[in-house]
């Protein structure tokens, strides 16, 4: 068997896979998360370390510790500081923490604004990014900074502690904001206009390539082999929609979860459209990934629950969804902005707000919450717009993430698009699935990532309805007018 862990925000999921690319284990276990300021947000690699071990001797005693393989998968983005003898310095700070504004504004000054940099890295200076944590840290936490040797996302931390190994994959690297996408090598000039030595940055290889063994100390605490080869992985957002069976250019991946992620597979780095989307390196040689991210998807439907829930204890997701399904199509003309958390696509703007528009006395709690999932959605359209503009096929869509196991957010996805969506084997796994098959191409199970994903196939099919497309392509000129509106009140 194979293992693949994805170190998510809120838990560490593993799963097993069989020779025949089957799940056949699986164990999440949770570990918080800190908010030390509002904006910001931390999490103790030691709780990582912890989790991911109780997860893998779950796993592994489902398969009687016949175990050969492992892959990595993780949040993206966050930053881990070790110093020379690789003590951890600090909490890591997290992909969706916002610290770092007057850092990100720095960088940009020093490569000569978002053109200067688009042509170093191909995507923009996101708060989310890691290099600009580095330069917090270098600004906020002086006596630290002097003491980091090396930093590492959060599944690489992993891998140095199952391995001793300090490396990264091309994906995860991407969203460094230092990787010279199109080269797929770190940006030496970019890291010489920041003044940041390039020793900061762990080598960087292919998703499929192995790096290290499990350690005796690490074989012990997991109860595997010593020895047992450990691949370099992917990052989550890249690779849950790899995980789709998206490694060749023509399908569009959508995961609805807290997030809406857009992402798909492309064979020449395209050029990033003025920084709106991220552009990174596949998991398989030779191909890229073109990514939007919606930062509220699910989000806005959990955003509303939780209101709901003040006036009704047990409101949940699934009964807010069912008061969706009793107002109209269109949600009688309520419009939503979901950027509850600021946005990254398909407007970079952290300081971007949600709204509704259009209510009147007329409307109740049905059209308001049908108007919160039509919102999330319409925002998802126009990232697929921005991204069919830089070249990437669109017409065939596969859907993955929590919010996709509800029938109404298929359909209106379907219909807010205007084409079919698919479910496919293994969408529920996530990145944790197409991480151990990953940790199988290394350990040359399959010859690569596209043969490992051979097994992947679709279950699911919904048509888009020729009425509620046309109702949607009315609400999605409303849509788009409303943010630059906003954008001029805030001014
Ligand atoms: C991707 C991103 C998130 C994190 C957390 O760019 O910020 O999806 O990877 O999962």
């Amino acid at each position: 068997h194979w293992l693949g862990v994805d170190l998510g925000t809120s838990g560490v999921k593993v799963v097993a896979v069989d020779e025949s690319g089957a799940v056949v284990a699986s164990h999440t276990s949770s570990y918080p998360l800190q908010t030390p300021r509002p904006g910001w947000t931390e999490q103790r690699p030691e709780d990582w370390w912890d989790a991911t071990l109780e997860a893998v001797r779950a796993v592994g005693e489902r398969v009687d510790g016949d175990v050969v393989g492992i892959g990595l998968s993780g949040q993206m983005h966050g930053m881990v500081a070790l110093d020379a003898h690789d003590e951890v310095l600090r909490p890591a700070i997290l992909w969706n923490d916002n610290r770092n504004a007057a850092e990100c504004d720095l960088l940009l000054d020093r490569v000569g604004g978002l053109d200067g940099l688009l042509g170093l890295t191909n995507n923009a200076s996101l708060p989310g990014y890691t290099i600009g944590k580095i330069l917090w840290l270098r600004e906020h936490e002086p006596e630290l900074f002097a003491r980091t040797e090396v930093v590492l996302n959060p599944k690489d931390h992993l891998r140095w502690r199952l391995t001793g190994e300090r490396a990264t994959d091309v994906s995860d690297a991407s969203g460094f904001g230092a990787l010279d996408v199109r080269n797929r090598r770190w940006s030496s000039d970019l890291m010489a206009a920041l003044e940041l030595p390039e020793s900061l940055l762990p080598p960087v290889v292919e998703s499929d390539t192995p790096v290290g063994r499990l350690t005796a100390e690490a074989a012990a605490l997991t109860g595997l082999p010593v020895g047992t080869p450990v691949v370099a992985g992917g990052g989550d957002s890249v690779l849950q929609t790899t995980s789709m069976g998206i490694v060749s250019p023509g399908t569009l991946g959508i995961t609805l979860g807290t997030a809406g992620i857009l992402g798909a597979a492309i064979e020449h780095c395209p050029d990033n459209a003025h920084g709106r989307l991220q552009i990174s390196c596949g998991n398989e040689a030779g191909r890229w990934h073109v990514m939007g991210v919606a930062l509220s998807a699910g989000g806005a439907l959990q955003w509303w629950t939780d209101a709901i829930r003040a006036l009704v204890p047990d409101a949940s997701n699934a009964t807010v969804t069912a008061l969706a399904t009793r107002s109209p199509v269109g949600a009688r003309g309520v419009r939503f902005l979901p950027y509850l958390v600021g946005e990254r696509a398909p407007h970079v703007d952290p300081d971007a707000r949600a709204t509704f528009v259009g209510v009147d006395l007329g409307h109740d709690l049905t059209d308001l919450s049908r108007a919160v999932l039509e919102g999330a959605l319409l925002n998802l359209r126009e990232i697929r717009d921005i991204m069919a503009d830089v070249g990437v096929p669109t017409d065939d869509v596969r859907v993955s993430g929590g919010a996709s196991a509800y029938p109404l957010w298929r359909q209106t996805l379907a219909d807010v698009l205007g084409t079919p969506v698919h479910q496919v084997t293994n969408g529920e796994q996530g990145a944790a699935y197409g991480a151990a098959l990953l940790a199988g191409v290394g350990g040359g199970r399959w010859a690569n990532l596209s043969e490992a994903l051979g097994s992947v196939v679709v279950t699911d099919r919904v048509q888009p309805d020729p009425d509620s497309v046309a109702v949607h392509d009315a609400s999605y000129d409303d849509f788009r007018r409303i943010y630059p509106a906003q954008t001029v009140m805030r001014n």
